[in-house]
């Protein structure tokens, strides 16, 4: 199984000050020292988190493989086709959504999704979508143009697993109709600490794609060597210091 981390949320913290703390790029050498299979980043088209000069620069340091989500935008597509990354996981988007909320939906007009599809494959870059465990979408994207794999959106099964293991059941048929139907089965979204182990034990599933759940436990597992490190900083400078009069 290998385990792509997705790093947005790094850039989440970043641009809440627009400065350039933390880096996405040096959290991705992180995560590649820990045993990470591969990076993965969103560019949003409203650039809320990671931006165009993340993946340019991500593009030159990640040593595993590089997995860009990009939905349908022009500009995204040119700059997915210039800097050619090993995948790219075309997802659908909304711009007031919190995060990608349901699968692509492949019932309708699929002429554009299509033509991207072609386009990245033709270049070289694997080519995934971004879809929910459901059949004839399934079968849908197996049989378009370009499309090596699908990405199954986990996010039904990680708000309901507490309650009910139809999600489950719905990702383990899921799983295995794609795999028939010659298409590699990734998952993602919503994974946690708590939730990953029944998905992660799918046989047919061949990559997971992994992102809040990690950077939020970064960040509680970091906070006490951060606290510790500028507790050191600031009563280093004050060592040779007459105390102040009270
Ligand atoms: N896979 C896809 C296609 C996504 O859009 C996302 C969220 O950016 C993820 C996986 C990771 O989801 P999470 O951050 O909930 O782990």
């Amino acid at each position: 199984m290998r385990l792509y981390v997705n790093v947005d949320h790094v850039a989440t913290v970043r641009q809440a000050r627009r400065t350039d703390e933390p880096d996405p790029v040096e959290a991705a050498s992180r995560c590649e020292r820990a045993g990470a299979d591969g990076i993965t980043v969103h560019l949003r088209e409203d650039r809320r988190h990671i931006q165009d000069d993340d993946v340019h620069r991500l593009a030159r340091a990640v040593t595993t493989v590089l997995n860009l989500e990009l939905a349908t935008s022009e500009d995204i597509v040119q700059l997915a086709c210039a800097l050619r990354p090993h995948q790219a996981t075309l997802v659908p988007e909304r711009r007031q959504e919190i995060t990608t909320e349901g699968g692509l939906d492949l019932s309708g007009d699929t002429g554009r999704l299509a033509e991207v599809a072609g386009r990245l494959a033709d270049v070289g870059i694997r080519v995934s979508l971004f879809i929910d465990p459901d059949v004839p979408t399934i079968d849908r994207a197996a049989a378009m143009h370009g499309v090596a794999a699908i990405e199954l959106h986990t996010g039904e099964y990680a708000n309901t697993y507490r309650t009910a293991d139809t999600a489950l059941h719905r990702l383990l048929a899921a799983s295995a109709h794609a795999r028939a139907a010659g298409l590699a089965v990734h998952a993602g979204h919503g994974l946690t600490y708590r939730n990953v182990t029944p998905v992660a034990a799918i046989g047919e599933i061949e990559e997971l794609n992994i992102g809040h759940s990690i950077v939020s436990r970064a960040i509680m597992h970091g906070m006490e060597e951060a606290v510790r490190e500028m507790r050191r900083l600031v009563d280093v400078a004050r060592v040779d210091q007459p105390k102040a009069s009270p």
